[in-house]
């Protein structure tokens, strides 16, 4: 059963310290874009795809998951994107994170972001692990700029940065990112961090339903994740069950701690649905231009959905900071 009785840890000198990190992240963006030439994100740069999709709210919901368009069943309008979790563009083949991020447009209701209260979108973004190996965002961007600096000195600057908690984080973070992934169509998703959900507060997960198989044999490229989603919903729709999973306790849920694994039971809300597309076409193409300017951020979403956390309060001063450099597209309403 949910429970109502989460707290979050707010640090006094917390909203200056998460300048500070995204100004980092937004300086590795940049250096990036000289050596490219281009404007990518400030992680999860690469795409593989950009799909159209709907979000399929279920019918009979407990009531404490009734909360928002989560009310009642209905059918939203919806984008999503495949990425690589790097801050470049390497190979599939190398280890990273791989992101998924869906945005759900004509949502109604009073928004997070300063600014945007009556944007129509509520973003949900995933990735393939349950947990992080990291209990700071101040860790996170640490291990993100060692990496993104001299080889060299990558593990001396880890080192520095955070001591002898480097020993517990190196091995599970090399752990999460060198699992071989076949294909990302049937893997699951996870928030890995919490938001609220109304009175509740929960993670969710993105489960695959009935993956179909690709339509040819698939070459192991660099490009494999993308080459191997575009053979499948080429000729089969592609289904992703929403799941949430509700804070019980402190002791099992914790809201600030995202290294330890929530163990409640998961209910199932709604259906991610990507219907059969040619994503070659000159429509496919023109989409994933189009979903590739989007900015997926977890604080799009309404009030009763505010993410929880510090991790999660220094995400939103990271997001703003790479969608204003690269110049993100607004918020998009139904087209359908
Ligand atoms: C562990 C939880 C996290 C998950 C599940 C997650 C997931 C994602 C995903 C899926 C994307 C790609 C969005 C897209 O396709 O446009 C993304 C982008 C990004 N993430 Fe995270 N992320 C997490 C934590 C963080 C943290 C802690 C930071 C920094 C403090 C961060 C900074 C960023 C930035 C700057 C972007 C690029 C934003 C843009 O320009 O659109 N993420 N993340």
């Amino acid at each position: 059963m949910a429970a109502a009785d989460w707290k979050e840890n707010v640090a006094p000198d917390e909203a200056a310290r998460f300048d500070a990190l995204a100004a980092q992240l937004r300086a590795i963006q940049q250096e990036k874009a000289k050596a490219h030439g281009s404007k990518s994100r400030a992680l999860h740069a690469k795409p593989h795809v950009g799909l159209s999709a709907s979000l399929k709210v279920r019918d009979g919901l407990p009531d404490w998951a009734r909360v928002g368009i989560f009310s009642q069943p209905g059918t939203f309008e919806a984008w999503v994107r495949l990425s690589n979790g790097g801050t470049g563009h390497l190979s599939d083949k190398a280890p990273d994170v791989r992101g998924f991020a869906l945005k759900v447009t004509g949502v109604p209701g009073t928004k997070l972001i300063p600014g945007m209260e009556d944007a129509p979108t509520q973003d949900f973004l995933g990735i393939l692990t349950d947990t992080m190996p990291f209990k700071t965002p101040d860790a996170f961007v640490a291990v993100v700029r060692a990496a993104n600096g001299p080889k060299l000195l990558a593990l001396p600057r880890i080192l520095a940065a955070l001591g002898s908690s480097a020993f517990s984080i190196l091995p599970q973070l090399q752990k999460g990112m060198a699992e071989k992934v076949d294909s990302l169509v049937e893997r699951t998703f996870f928030s890995v961090l919490p938001i609220r959900w109304g009175a509740a507060a929960v993670k969710y997960s993105f489960e695959p339903v009935a993956p179909p198989k690709p339509n040819a044999p698939l070459a192991d490229g660099p490009s494999r994740f993308a080459d191997d989603v575009r053979a499948r919903v080429s000729h089969a729709p592609l289904t992703w069950t929403l799941r949430v999973q509700p804070f019980v306790s402190e002791r099992e849920t914790p809201i600030e701690d995202p290294t330890v694994r929530w163990t409640a039971p998961w209910t199932a809300v709604a259906d991610v649905v990507i219907p059969v597309q040619d994503t070659r076409s000159p429509e496919g193409q023109a989409l994933a231009t189009q979903v590739e300017a989007f900015s997926f951020d977890p604080w799009h979403a309404p009030v009763e959905f505010r993410p929880l956390g510090a991790m999660m309060r220094a995400r939103s001063n990271a997001y703003r900071d790479s969608t204003i450099e690269r110049g993100a597209a607004k918020e998009p309403g139904p087209t359908r």
